[in-house]
């Protein structure tokens, strides 16, 4: 049943491509320049009237929250906030009856995000979900939704599930986008096509996989890591942060990187592995300046740069090259070595990987 992986967290690492695939299937149609999303057609005005759209989640799905509040920003020009569910919950939060609340969940019994749903239809606000499991609690109990099609995540470190919660919440914010003419038509256009292609350049964002391997048996035994990423990128160095502690009990911290300086900053010695997603986009310099930074203290940098990078790669320690694609979409495809790094560490350190230790696939107990 694991496909002929050693773990299932391996398998769903690569399933990756199918399944965001099949997520956006019958959704996204390039060609013609059209979403078409039941759940989001059927609810367009209350999209379109909202003052602001609340993202409420726990754990990775906080994580692909934060993605899309860059992504809906940007693309539709909404604000909107990412909380976590726990804190969403008990700390009297202002809810109107104009906002939207978006629960997001691979396995739709979460019990912090349950009670966040409840308590914002209570204040009369409008709850979609985007859950995983099919006829989940949290699936019943939203107004509507849309299914990520990942098919069963059994490793209880997220995966695939992030992925393509990125990718429904990529196709609402399209579609929200084409609605209130806040995209140029050929930008509009250029993102549905680079959408469409993302399953063959996560493929080949797989590929980094014996690259992934060999960095991580020079650092399987770092007591401590940090993630740095900047823009559409902060929310993947908390992932990968993320994803190394839960697995391989390394102790992680991601930061955007420009926060750096104001703290962290003291961490950096010899001794401190920081991966850098330091993809070729806006803000390049930035995070070419960063990485000087930690470079003069010492630190041993991973790089995720984009491919036929050259000024990070003189200045890093260890590189792994990704597909280019626009920036929005980016993290869809950094996310994947950092899974893959994450594995290979967890596998050589001999941990459980697909149990690990204290943690539950599904937190139905807050
Ligand atoms: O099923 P959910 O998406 O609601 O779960 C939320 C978190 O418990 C979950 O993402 C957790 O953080 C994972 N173990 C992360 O890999």
């Amino acid at each position: 049943e694991k496909g002929g992986y050693d773990h299932f967290m391996l398998k769903e690492i690569y399933e990756q491509p199918a399944v965001i695939k099949d997520t956006y299937r019958g959704r996204l149609h390039a060609n013609e320049g059209l979403i078409k999303m039941a759940g989001i057609e059927d609810n367009l005005q209350k999209f379109l009237n909202a003052d602001r759209i609340l993202i409420v989640a726990c754990g990775t799905s906080w994580h692909a929250g934060l993605v899309a509040e860059y992504i809906f920003e940007e693309f539709s020009r909404i604000p909107v906030e990412v909380e976590y569910a726990s804190e969403f919950r008990y700390r009297n939060p202002i809810i109107r009856e104009n906002d939207v609340v978006i629960a997001i969940s691979q396995s739709g019994e979460t019990a912090d995000t349950l009670a966040a749903i409840k308590l914002a239809k209570e204040h009369g606000a409008f709850v979609f979900g985007v859950c995983n499991v099919v006829g989940s609690s949290i699936s019943r109990e939203t107004h509507a939704g849309a299914y990520t099609h990942a098919g069963p995540e059994i490793g209880v470190a997220s995966t695939k599930a992030f992925t393509t919660q990125i990718t429904v919440l990529t196709l609402i914010a399209l579609r929200l986008a084409q609605a209130k003419g806040t995209l140029t038509n050929s930008d509009f256009h250029r993102y549905l096509q680079e959408l469409e292609l993302i399953p063959e350049k996560v493929q080949q964002a797989l590929e980094t996989n014996d690259t992934a391997k060999a960095i991580a048996a020079i650092y399987k035994d770092a007591p401590n890591c940090l993630y740095l990423g900047r823009g559409y990128n902060f929310p993947v160095a908390l992932e990968g942060a993320l994803k190394l502690k839960e697995i391989s009990y390394i102790h992680a911290e991601g930061y955007p990187a420009a926060e750096m300086k104001h703290g962290p900053i003291a961490l950096i010695d010899e001794q401190m592995p920081v991966v850098v997603i330091a993809q070729k986009q806006e803000h390049y310099d930035k995070i070419v300046s960063n990485i000087q930074e930690i470079k003069s203290r010492s630190g041993k940098i991973i790089a995720v740069v984009t491919e036929g990078d050259t000024q990070v790669r003189a200045l890093a320690d260890h590189v792994i090259e990704i597909p280019r694609t626009v920036d929005a979409l980016s993290p869809l495809l950094t996310t994947i070595p950092l899974q893959l790094l994450s594995y290979h560490i967890a596998v050589m350190r001999e941990c459980n990987v697909d149990q690990p230790r204290n943690l539950a696939k599904s937190v139905t107990v807050e």
